[in-house]
Order: structure tokens, then C-alpha cells, then sequence
């Protein structure tokens, strides 16, 4: 064990857009001996690391899980343990729906000094970044942010509390239970009309979203050929989305609509 002690900073490197990584993320970055980086988060912000920082990839998709979350916590333990200043860099925030409570509390257990550095979620700036609120007076007076991949371990949502709440809902890891998340409202009340957004890759380059209503929304995806990562927006909020070129009644499309990206 080394007489510097370590740090690990639990980093949010936001949505995608390099600029909307904080401004305390960007120093964290620059001090790192290690960067530990998820497969979401986009590789130019690697580039605010020095040049001889570590860069390690423990990316993990949906299918395929190169690093188990176990061997990631030892890992950050290790590098904190041997002195160094160690980023752990999280798409978004890294406590929606990133593990990052576990790594916290893991690394505390063994005394390692751990802080965390808020990122702008996803969850709000991808609907932001096609130029819906998540909240607005005449629309919705709250918002949930829901995981909405698969049931597991027989913990399944529940769907008439769900259905039937006020406020915008805003499904993240949703894509590939697109159906079943679209089912599950309409089957337990959610009218059929009900504005519907999917906004995939937000804030980048390559950011598209769509638009429709439940009835009609796995049909604009197909036909757009929308996948993940993406946001699910469900709510009259989503019926802002800035229309595309190619905006239309019932779906309309656009590719790169208020990402802000210059
Ligand atoms: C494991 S969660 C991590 C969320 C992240 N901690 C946050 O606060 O944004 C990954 C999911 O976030 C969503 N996501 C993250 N970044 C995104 C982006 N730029 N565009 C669309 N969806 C994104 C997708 O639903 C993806 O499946």
C-alpha cells in the first residue's frame, strides 16, 4: 500500500456532449492517475486525461458483461490502495442507474476515501436536448424516471400505479421492451393517444428521436430504425419534440433537433 492516500471519485460525464460534463468533472479528469470509464460515456472526454493517466474499459452492454460489477469495485479499490487518484466515469449521473451507490459503499466498507461528482442525467437533458420539458404547467407537475428493462427476479413494475401517475414518465434501458413498457400503460388505462417520444444517442452527433402516440409508436420507431441507448418520454411533454425536416402527423422524425451542438 502506498503513504499517498488515494481518492475515487465517482465522475458524471453527462449525457454524451462533451461540453456538458461539469466543471469539476473536467479537473477530476485532468488530476486522474486512472480512468475507469463505462461503455456509454464518450471516448473524447478521455482526452482531458493526462497523457500517462491509466485508461481502463469495463464498458458493459446489455448482452454482454466483459467486467463483473465485483471485479470493478476490487479494481477501484486496488488502484485507490496503491495511492492514486482514480476517476470511475459514469454516463449521466452516476447514482440513476449506475451502480454508483454499490461502488460508493463498497469502497467506504474498506475505508477508501470516495466522492461523488453529479453529472447531468440523461434522463432529463436527452428529452432537453429535442426541446422537451420534463415538466410544464400545462403538461405535467412531476416526473419519474424508470428502469424499463425487464423484470427481475420476479421484482415486476408496478404498472397501474405507473399508468396512472400525473407526471411525465421517462423510461431509461427501455429499447429492447419497447413493446411490453407501450402494452403494460395501455392495458392498464394509459389512453391510446397519449404523446409518446424515443430520442436515441442525445446530445451527440448522431442524437435521433421520434415521435407519436402509444398506439403509433412502435411503428415510427421501426420505421426510423431507432435502437439504444435512447429515452422513452411518455406524456403530453412529448408532444413538443421539435419537429425534423420531415415532420409529420401521426410520427414525425428529427435528427439532430436542439442538441445545441455547434
Ligand atoms: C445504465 S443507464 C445509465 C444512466 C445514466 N447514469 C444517466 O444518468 O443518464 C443507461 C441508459 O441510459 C440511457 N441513456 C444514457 N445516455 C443516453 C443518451 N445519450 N441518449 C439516450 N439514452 C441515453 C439509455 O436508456 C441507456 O440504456
Amino acid at each position: 500500500m502506498s503513504e499517498r492516500q488515494g481518492l475515487v471519485s465517482l465522475v458524471g460525464a453527462g449525457p454524451g456532449d462533451p461540453e456538458l460534463l461539469t466543471l469539476r468533472g473536467k479537473r477530476r479528469l485532468e488530476e486522474a492517475d486512472a480512468v475507469v470509464y463505462d461503455r456509454l460515456v464518450n471516448p473524447e472526454l478521455l482526452e482531458f486525461a493526462r497523457a500517462d493517466a491509466e485508461r481502463i474499459d469495463v464498458g458493459k452492454s446489455a448482452h454482454h458483461h466483459p467486467v463483473k460489477q465485483q471485479e470493478i469495485n476490487d479494481l477501484l479499490a486496488r488502484l485507490a490502495l496503491d495511492g492514486k487518484r482514480v476517476v470511475r466515469l459514469k454516463s449521466g449521473d452516476p447514482f440513476v442507474f449506475g451502480r454508483g451507490g454499490e461502488e460508493q459503499r463498497y469502497l467506504r466498507g474498506l475505508g477508501v476515501q470516495v466522492e461523488v461528482v453529479p453529472g447531468i442525467t440523461s434522463a432529463i437533458a436527452g428529452p432537453a436536448s429535442v426541446g422537451i420539458p420534463v415538466t410544464h404547467r400545462d403538461y405535467a407537475s412531476s416526473f419519474h424516471v424508470i428502469a424499463g428493462h425487464r423484470k427481475r427476479a420476479g421484482h415486476e413494475l408496478d404498472w397501474d400505479n405507473i399508468a396512472h401517475m400525473e407526471g411525465t414518465l421517462v423510461f431509461l434501458m427501455g429499447m429492447e421492451s419497447l413493446g411490453r413498457i407501450v402494452g403494460e400503460l395501455l392495458a392498464n388505462g394509459k389512453p391510446a393517444d397519449t404523446p409518446i417520444a424515443v430520442i436515441q444517442w442525445a446530445t451527440r452527433e448522431n442524437q435521433r428521436a421520434v415521435k407519436s402516440d402509444l398506439r403509433g409508436i412502435e411503428t415510427a420507431v421501426e420505421a426510423a430504425g431507432l435502437g439504444a441507448p435512447a429515452l422513452i418520454v411518455v406524456g403530453g411533454v412529448a408532444s413538443l419534440l421539435e419537429d425534423g425536416d420531415d415532420g409529420g402527423d401521426a410520427a414525425s422524425s428529427s435528427d439532430s433537433a436542439g442538441s445545441g451542438r455547434s
